[in-house]
């Protein structure tokens, strides 16, 4: 029983070190181990000189090393097939591929790359800043000095470790960004993400995207303001699209307009997203202050400019009729495969 039970240990090792290796050796293998005059068929025979009581034990063995010299053969015989396949070259070309599910591009993505292309071909280039800005840039830079009023309006998050760290509550940090570099003429988008201490909701979240345009140079006027941004919302809504601009107030601006488009959800007739007044509020825009200008050693004398800062997510629900502002990060591929698009 003893020698049996080391002989056995003994052909366990040797099959476990067998790499496989062609069709020949694993027909040898086979007749060797698992034949009918084979090492398993042998052992089996000697189950005869075992006595009784250790017939059990022995017999669990057995079927035990029986079955690791089956498994090794099995997976011998697979990976020779495999082998086999590829080096005669017997792959069939003419099968059908596996085909990969193509993934979409989210909304957002589509929404923003289509600002970006209408823009540039008003000769607008993308600028980008980044996410975590300090105070100068997000605020005071844009005319917006500590305890202004104005700064209620966005709820900001500040980071802890430096009081003078906070997350960007709009990109209009990029304008500034830009001017401290960067001489006139100026003329940039900047699409990026924004982030503000509101409750998560149907129509509000902590995090959104913003795009900003900037356009400084000489004899920029009003006028060219409103008719870039017609144009704007033509290539992005339809020609039929209607505007409007209200007068409105922001620190960097001056004078400052909002500027609506009619409801292209209700085309006009009224429902919850225009509030039933057929208008859309879509942008804030305007003359940039020519303190702004100073600010960044750009005369103003010499100098005016337009600013606008829009909502993607916006333009994206008034484009693909989405009512719930949280879909946009839910990530239900239900939502996202809905959506494509050549850019
Ligand atoms: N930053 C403003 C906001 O987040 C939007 C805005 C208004 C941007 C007027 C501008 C502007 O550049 O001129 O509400």
């Amino acid at each position: 029983m003893e020698q049996l039970l080391q002989q056995i240990e003994a052909y366990k090792q040797e099959i476990a070190a067998i790499v496989p290796n062609g069709a020949d050796s694993l027909e040898a293998y086979r007749i060797k181990f698992l034949g009918t005059k084979g090492i398993v068929k042998n052992l089996f025979g000697e189950m005869r000189n075992v006595p009784n009581d250790k017939k059990k034990e022995f017999g669990q063995i057995l079927n035990e090393f029986k079955q690791f010299a089956e498994a090794k053969y099995e997976e011998w015989k697979q990976s020779t097939a495999i082998s086999h396949q590829s080096s005669k070259n017997e792959i069939d070309l003419t099968l059908p591929g596996n085909a990969l599910p193509l993934g979409t591009r989210h909304p957002i993505s589509l929404v923003r790359n289509e600002i970006v292309h209408i823009f540039g071909r008003l000769g607008f280039s993308v600028a980008e800043g980044p996410e975590i800005e300090d105070d100068w840039h997000n605020f005071t830079a844009l005319n917006l000095p500590e305890n202004h009023p104005a700064r209620d309006m966005q709820d900001t998050f500040y980071i802890n470790q430096n009081p003078d760290w906070l997350l960007r509550t709009h990109t209009s940090s990029v304008q500034a960004r830009v001017m401290e570099k960067q001489k006139p003429p100026i003329r940039i988008i900047c699409p990026g993400r924004v982030y503000r201490n509101e409750t998560i909701s149907a129509r509000a979240h902590c995090f959104f995207h913003q795009t900003e345009g900037l356009y400084v140079d000489e004899n920029v006027s009003f006028a060219d303001l409103k008719q870039t941004l017609y144009f704007f919302v033509q290539e992005m809504f339809g020609k039929d699209v209607k505007i409007r601009f209200r007068p409105s107030y922001f620190p960097f601006t001056e004078p400052s307009a909002e500027m609506d488009i009619n409801c292209r959800i209700c085309g006009g007739v009224g429902c919850n997203v225009c509030k039933h007044t057929g208008w859309v509020e879509i942008l804030g825009s305007g003359m940039v202050h020519p303190k702004m200008l100073e600010n960044f050693g750009i005369d103003s004398n010499k100098y005016t400019g337009f600013a606008f800062g829009m909502g993607i997510e916006r333009i994206c629900q008034l484009k693909y009729r989405i009512n719930d502002l949280r879909l946009y990060s839910q990530n239900d591929v239900r939502f996202l495969k809905q959506f494509t698009s050549a850019v």
